[in-house]
């Protein structure tokens, strides 16, 4: 900045007496560097001097991979290969392009690329939603981002943050599941920490992109009222916490207008409401029109040639020069665009090009993930963890001899040491199915010396059940596959049930492992004594499975989705439409804001694992709830929690509210948790803070939330199920505007990163 000013006197020095005269003109040459200017300031500055198409290169970007199948497209040359998307730099005033790059796992490259980026993989994001631990989810994000910066992109489209309304939701695996307040304090911390590497995150798919079938033409129709307590309300707590620098667009439609052109998700709620100061941009084809889209809210075109034509392109530029889009419409895209550059550094600090990663750190902060998310399901007469007297284990299935499955799609992040199970169908789009080089059996085989540890490889049942009866323990490794722009069958793929059973019936000690995109029907359940749910559990999964099993590392994962016993109990128990993603249908959301727990409870329906549901290797106890209500609003809850077993671990309090009457989508919601870990004989006291928005309903008419007077009650305890003490505190009547955040007292009171376990 400086040498800017001194450019500029030096210049004025050479030309004599004249140019001193005029000396007050020696103005910073690009004033917008200046740092101690607030980012809308530096952004409005820039505004100023650009021409009509320098603000229409802002608001258009590319693909920056080619595309046969589109017109024989060639990415931009100054697009970085293989990778999502690019828009145009500014040269003359400094404004570098935009590199853009999925997505929320880690750094991906784009399916047609025929050479790949090989990054490293977290953990899948429900997986880091069952860690119910911030911290990891901020560790994680400030991992990819740093990936993402040293491979030459500074925008990430990461943050997917889609309620898990359906568990055949085939993106299920990429979003923080289905809890509002979970889903957007795991996601709102990931975008944080990928921004921390003054690079920016999106925040996507916005919004009710909630099932793949049809993402491209079915129509979400949902009270907006319950919209605001539940899909909305997860992007709002996401946004509160991450303040990323764009929110990105969904295909679908929402109440008849696709999302991208959707004046009342993107004028209303998110710019007006909640005062929302970055930029929309599509996602890539959501874009339909050039000027429904400028007024309805969207900032940006993504991807072309994704769309059908080029909205904001010469369509843009005529609909500003025919005055049916203002211009200061185009100036307030700019600005947004802008003005987020600015906030995250991409124009302070720019991105190399390249630079060096430490791949064996990056393996480890991917690893700790997992270990919180793996969450032990049953463990029937402790039979995990697997412990010196076990002589022989047979692991079967899952390709566990080799590694551990990735859910595919744009997100996919391709692996250093290459695919451990190359040639699965299909190997390209919607695939190519991954498997991580990370081989839980070669894991196991390291921790447990003492035994001998074979494979079988389960495709023939009676073939594993016959080594299954020789072996001491066995070990089944089960798998669900899943992607992008199609959903699945809410079961494992293939005949593994009919394996684990054989394997089941032939060893009573048989412990499953799965890895799963979500929630899957276990008619097995009743027969085997231990199971874990280990997601997609990223590059280091292998080794993260086996320490759990063998209890190097104390699970501590708690289900962030209801785990069905059966279809039947979905809101939907048929899934609608084929299984396509252009069909177009309406999608009505009759379960309004009653999602997962929210509506088995309120349909008294026994779920096969329980919202919140994850057992330990010790135990626990919740003793001495108290609440009390701040004057903002909120309420503060106390509790105690102790370790009352033999090992240290870590619990998830959790704290569940109850209304004083019904008027509430559901019994009771999620209203804090927190996350602790505990030495054996323990005992913590947790102060969490409830969100009044939790407290309320939305109210369309008056556009308020409105708490109702009368008594709540707090439940605490690490399962969203079950006989849990609870305190009662009689709260008034209040209500607070659509607008209302938590202010810096409230946020003063909130657990912060970093201090909400580890
Ligand atoms: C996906 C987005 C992704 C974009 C760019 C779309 O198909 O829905 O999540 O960021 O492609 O690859």
């Amino acid at each position: 900045m400086l040498s800017r000013f001194r450019v500029a006197l030096f210049a004025c020095a050479a030309a004599g007496s004249l140019c001193a005269a005029s000396a007050p003109a020696a103005e910073p040459l690009r004033p917008w560097m200046n740092q101690s200017l607030s980012a809308d300031e530096r952004a409005t500055l820039v505004v100023k001097q650009l021409t009509e198409d320098e603000k229409l290169g802002l608001v258009f970007g590319y693909f920056a991979t080619d595309a046969d199948w589109k017109n024989n497209f060639k990415a931009p040359r100054e697009g970085r290969y293989g990778s999502a998307g690019y828009i145009p730099g500014i040269d003359r005033l400094g404004i570098p392009p935009q590199w853009q790059t999925d997505a929320g796992i880690g750094v991906a490259t784009q399916g047609a690329a025929p050479q790949k980026r090989e990054r490293t993989a977290l953990p899948s994001g429900i997986a880091t939603a069952a860690t119910w631990n911030p911290d990891i989810a901020f560790k994680g994000g400030e991992m990819i981002g740093a990936e993402a910066r040293a491979s030459g992109f500074n925008v990430m489209l990461a943050g997917g943050v889609n309620l898990a309304r359906d568990p055949r939701n085939g993106r299920n695996f990429e979003y923080g599941g289905e809890d509002p307040l979970l889903a957007g304090t795991i996601v709102g911390s990931e975008i944080a920490g990928i921004q921390s590497n003054h690079i920016i995150s999106t925040n996507k798919h916005y919004a009710l992109n909630d099932l793949e079938t049809g993402r491209k033409g079915h129509d979400a129709r949902i009270d907006p009222a319950a919209a605001r307590m539940s899909d909305l309300l997860a992007f709002q707590f996401a946004i509160e916490r991450g303040d990323p620098g764009s929110v990105m667009c969904s295909y679908n439609r929402v109440n008849g207008d696709y999302a991208c052109e959707n004046q009342w998700i993107l004028n209303d709620v998110l710019k007006r409401d909640w005062g929302y100061r970055g930029y929309v941009m599509s996602d890539w084809g959501a874009t339909h029109s050039a000027v429904k889209a400028a007024l309805g809210g969207l900032d940006q075109e993504s991807g072309w040639p994704f769309d059908d034509a080029a909205f904001f392109g010469p369509a843009l530029k005529a609909a500003i020069g025919s005055g049916q889009v203002p211009q200061a419409r185009l100036d307030d895209m700019a600005q947004r665009i802008l003005r987020s550059m600015f906030t995250n550094g991409l124009v302070d600090d720019p991105v190399p090009a390249s630079a060096p990663i430490d791949f064996v750190a990056d393996e480890a902060v991917s690893q700790a993930d997992a270990e919180q998310a793996i969450v032990l399901l049953k463990n029937e007469g402790n039979l995990l963890p697997l412990g010196p007297d076990v002589r022989s284990i047979v692991v079967i299935g899952g390709h566990a001899d080799k590694g551990v499955l990735a859910g595919s799609g744009s997100s996919l992040v391709y692996p250093r040491g290459g695919n451990a199970v190359p040639g699965i169908q299909p190997t390209s789009w919607p695939g190519p199915v991954i498997y991580y080089p990370s081989s839980p059996m070669a894991a196991i085989q390291a921790l447990a010396p003492q035994a001998r540890v074979t494979f079988v490889d389960g495709s023939d049942p009676a073939a594993a059940a016959a080594a299954a009866k020789a072996a001491d323990v066995a070990i089944v490794v089960a798998t669900q596959w899943s992607g992008e722009g199609f959903d699945v069958a809410m079961s494992l793929d293939g005949n593994q049930d009919a394996l684990i059973d054989a394997v089941a019936s032939a060893n009573p000690r048989t412990a499953v492992v799965l890895e799963t995109n979500a929630g899957v029907t276990m008619p097995w359940a009743a027969k085997v004594p231990a199971i874990l749910e280990a997601w997609y559990p990223g590059r280091a999964g292998g080794k993260a499975i086996a320490n759990v099993l063998t209890g190097k590392v104390n699970p501590s994962g708690h289900l962030p989705v209801t785990f069905a016993a059966s279809e039947s109990q979905l809101p939907r128990p048929v899934r609608p439409g084929g299984n396509k993603e252009e069909e177009a249908f309406p999608l009505p959301y009759t379960e309004g804001a009653a999602v997962g727990y929210k509506w088995f409870d309120k349909n008294d329906l026994q779920p096969l694992f329980p919202f919140g549901h994850g057992l330990s290797y010790t135990r626990f106890s919740f003793a001495n709830p108290a609440a009390h209500a701040n004057s903002d609003g909120s309420v503060s809850v106390s509790f105690m929690i102790s370790n009352i077993g033999s090992s240290r671990g870590m619990d998830v309090g959790q704290v569940y509210v109850m209304p004083p009457a019904a008027g509430w989508e559901a019994p009771k919601r999620l209203a804090a948790f927190q996350k602790v870990d505990l030495a054996p004989g323990e005992t913590k006291t947790v102060s969490v803070t409830v969100d009044p928005r939790l407290l309320a309903t939305f109210d369309e008419a008056s556009h308020q939330w409105r708490i109702v007077p009368g008594n709540y009650h707090f439940l605490v305890g690490d399962t969203s199920r079950g006989i849990l003490p609870a305190a009662e505190i009689n709260l008034p009547e209040l209500t607070l505007p659509a607008s209302w955040r938590p202010g810096p007292a409230a946020a003063a009171q909130a657990p912060q990163h970093g201090e909400r376990g580890r």
